[in-house]
Parts: C-alpha cells; structure tokens; sequence
C-alpha cells in the first residue's frame, strides 16, 4: 500500500504535533463553554478522533456525512447529508471537524446549514486546505496545514475509499489513477 505513494508531504509526527496544537488552542478559545463537536464522515474520522483527545474542555461530538451532487450541480454548492446529525444544534457552540477544504463548497453549504437550524455559534476546523483551488469565499477558524493543488490521501483521506489507514498524508502515484 505504501508503494503506491509518491511523496510524503507531512509525517504522522508533524501531523500529530499538529493536531496537539490545534486542541490546546480550542481548548482556551472554549474554556467554559460545552461545544457539540461534529465530524465529517468519513475523511475527517481520525482527525477527530485525536483532536478531541487534545481538548481538555468538555464536549459533545457528533457525526455527519455528506456527499456533492453530481459535476451539473456542483457549482450550485448544493450538498446531499446522507446521515445528519443526532442532536439539536439549537443554541449550541458548534465546531466543525473536516479533513481538508477544496473549493469550499461542502462547508459553507454546512455551515449554513448550522446557521438556519440556530445553532449559537459556528466554528470550522480544517486540517489541510488547498487555497489554490476555493471557489467560494471561506476561511477555515482553525487550520492545520496548506497542500499544493494535488490530490492527497492518508490520514483519514481515500482514493476510492482506500489508503485511509495510512498514517501521514502523502501524494499518490499517478500510475494508481491509471490503473
Ligand atoms: P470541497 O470542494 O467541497 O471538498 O471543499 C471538500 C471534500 O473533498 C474531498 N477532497 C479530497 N479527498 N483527497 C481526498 O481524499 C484530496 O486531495 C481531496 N481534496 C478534496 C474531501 O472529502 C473533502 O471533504
Ligand atoms: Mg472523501
């Protein structure tokens, strides 16, 4: 399976100082408060599973999974939730888990979300961005690290649903695509 990357871009050590930092930081910005925690399934699932351990305030979390219709829609930024999310986010602090941001397009449809359903604040958590290629205008709150425009997979990322189990982020081989 490893034989199939191409180049490491960050090491399971950066990644996971990384992850360490961004839970300290969450951890003074919500002292005192009870955020509901909510991970986007599947990409984000090991992000969250180590940044909530690097949080030392009180929380809740919860899952959500997404998908983008179809190449006809997808200027649109219209988003389908395949599995919403269990609790009411109704006056609660929110904070969103995602993998990695592209055109940005998944996320502002979910924060909107958020926002109609009156969840109190909400507040957005990237791992990796790739700035290069956002067609909306969103920044994410907090952020682990900027890619160049190519496609990633490790930590929680897939191509066709493998090489999430790697546990660094790295670029693929193009010969995987071909195959
Ligand atoms: P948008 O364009 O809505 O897309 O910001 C965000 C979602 O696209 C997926 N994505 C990737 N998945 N390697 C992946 O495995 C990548 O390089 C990559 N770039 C975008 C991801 O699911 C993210 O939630
Ligand atoms: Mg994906």
């Amino acid at each position: 399976m490893q034989d199939d990357i191409k180049a490491v871009l960050y090491s399971e050590e950066q990644i996971q100082s990384k992850v360490k930092q961004l839970g300290e930081q969450l951890s003074e910005d919500f002292n005192g408060r009870n955020p509901l925690v909510i991970c986007v399934l599947k990409g984000a699932f090991i992000f969250m599973a180590d940044l909530v351990k690097a949080i030392t305030v009180p929380l809740e979390l919860d899952f959500m999974a997404v998908s983008s219709y179809g190449q006809s829609t997808k200027s649109s930024g219209v988003v389908k939730i395949i599995k919403d999310l269990d609790v009411s986010v109704e006056g609660r602090d929110v904070i969103i888990v995602e993998d990695i941001i592209d055109s940005g397009l998944t996320l502002s449809y979910l924060i909107d979300v958020l926002e109609r359903r009156n969840a109190k604040t909400v507040t957005v958590v990237a791992l990796f961005d790739k700035p290069a290629r956002r067609t909306v205008d969103l920044e994410p709150d907090y952020k682990g690290f900027s890619l160049p425009d190519e496609f990633v997979v490790g930590y929680g990322l897939d191509f066709a649903e493998k090489y999430r189990n790697i546990p660094y982020i790295g670029i693929l081989k193009p010969e995987v695509y071909e195959k």
